[in-house]
């Protein structure tokens, strides 16, 4: 194999006005990635504009169609979303360009020649991608990232047998529009029994009654994004149905797309699997969408192919990484802890709720959460880009 050319630093952003591009541009300003690099803002509606003051040299915004443009960059990173990927990232690869393309979206996750990319878990996929020529770094999953990020240590001891999870997905997976919708539900819910609040002798039985009422009838215009009230309810599915068409007896029989992504990614990220050439661990469950706002929790069962201490998989996980913390099984570091308001807007990742289930002495407990825009989204890109430019 022979030496590899240095990357060079000019580096295309697209999507970073919106949610998850948001969180990307304020992580790399925090980390100091723009000093390192030459930034392009591209913009798919407003090109001509005006760049954000984080520009250089290039400080009018680029059409994000425009290919040409795009070709000249070293590097792109997009968080404009899957329709984007869609729609530019074939005319780019036709045209020629053979820079790294650095994205959010699922579409081009599964592809053969592209890398499902989290550092912390997969750098030795990662590298040997790169010493083979790929240029395709997509990132993974919410829940799977910041599920690997919490327990990817028994996955990387080869202890795992299988594990399921049972998810509880925060507003913001859906996108912004959902995080807004969720809070003027509860807005319109409060607003509902507010005088009857008010009055510390109403009766709750007449609250309950009148607030489902109001969940009840709340207007298409009110549920237009998650179709159904999230306010004081949740929605046991997630995305597109992929079991369509199966029999109801075979596994994948009735599953999401989110499901689905939790066992094809989890392995895909290990680099195991048929593409591998080696068998892959069953990860199956169910993904639930709550009422919280960007952090996406998980209830992990794991049956390990061996019996070990508590206190093992617990330093084991400790010790994997610099942001994964092992929370005490105690009620009051769990709930002081482990919980999506003491995580938010941080990079760690508790574990907590570690114990030995009644199955037997294999089957172990697990509960885990992570801010999904930030392991979730935005920092496994931003930390590629760190890879490619120190390649
Ligand atoms: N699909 C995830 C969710 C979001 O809906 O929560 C990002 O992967």
């Amino acid at each position: 194999m022979g030496k590899m050319m240095k990357i060079g630093n000019l580096v295309g952003l697209v999507g970073w006005r919106g949610m998850v591009g948001s969180v990307l541009i304020d992580r790399m300003q925090t980390e100091g990635d723009f000093d390192l690099i030459e930034p392009v803002f591209f913009s798919t509606s407003n090109a001509g504009g005006q760049a954000p003051a984080l520009a250089k040299n290039e400080t009018i915004l680029k059409d994000a169609f425009d290919i040409e443009a795009l070709k000249k960059c070293d590097i792109i990173i997009s968080a404009q979303g899957g329709d984007y990927t869609t729609e530019v990232f074939p005319k780019l690869r036709a045209a020629g360009w053979g820079g790294h393309w650095i994205d959010a979206a699922s579409t081009l996750r599964m592809t053969d020649d592209a890398v499902i990319i989290l550092d912390p878990v997969n750098l030795n996929v990662i590298k040997n991608a790169l010493a083979k020529g790929g240029n395709n770094w997509i990132g993974g999953n919410c829940t799977v990232s910041c599920m690997l990020m919490g327990v990817g240590a028994l996955y990387k001891a080869g202890l795992v047998e299988w594990m399921t999870s049972m998810t509880y997905q925060a507003a913001s997976g859906g996108g912004a529009q959902h995080m807004r919708e969720l809070l003027t539900q509860f807005g319109t819910l409060n607003a509902e029994v507010k005088n009857l609040l008010d009055d510390p002798k109403s009766a709750i039985l007449e609250i309950d009654r009148k607030v489902l009422g109001k969940q009840q009838a709340l207007t298409p215009a009110e549920t237009a994004n998650f179709g159904v009230p999230l306010g004081g309810s949740l929605i046991p599915w997630i995305d597109k149905d992929l079991g369509l068409g199966k029999q109801s007896d075979e596994a994948g029989w009735g599953m999401s797309r989110e499901e689905w992504k939790g066992g094809a990614e989890t392995n895909k990220i290990l680099g195991q699997g048929a593409a591998f050439g080696t068998a892959e661990t069953p990860v199956d469950g169910f993904c639930v969408r709550v009422g919280t706002m960007r952090c996406h929790s998980q209830a992990l069962t794991f049956k390990l192919k061996k019996d070990v201490p508590s206190a093992d998989i617990e330093a084991m996980i400790a010790a994997d990484n610099e942001w994964v913390k092992v929370v005490p099984n105690t009620r009051e570091a769990t709930v002081q802890h482990l919980t999506p308001v003491a995580v938010t807007g941080t990079l760690g990742i508790p574990v907590g709720r570690i114990r030995k289930l009644a199955m037997g002495p294999q089957y172990v407990g697990a509960f885990t959460i992570g801010d999904q825009l930030l392991w979730g989204a935005a920092e496994p890109l931003r930390r590629m880009l760190r890879i490619l430019l120190a390649a």
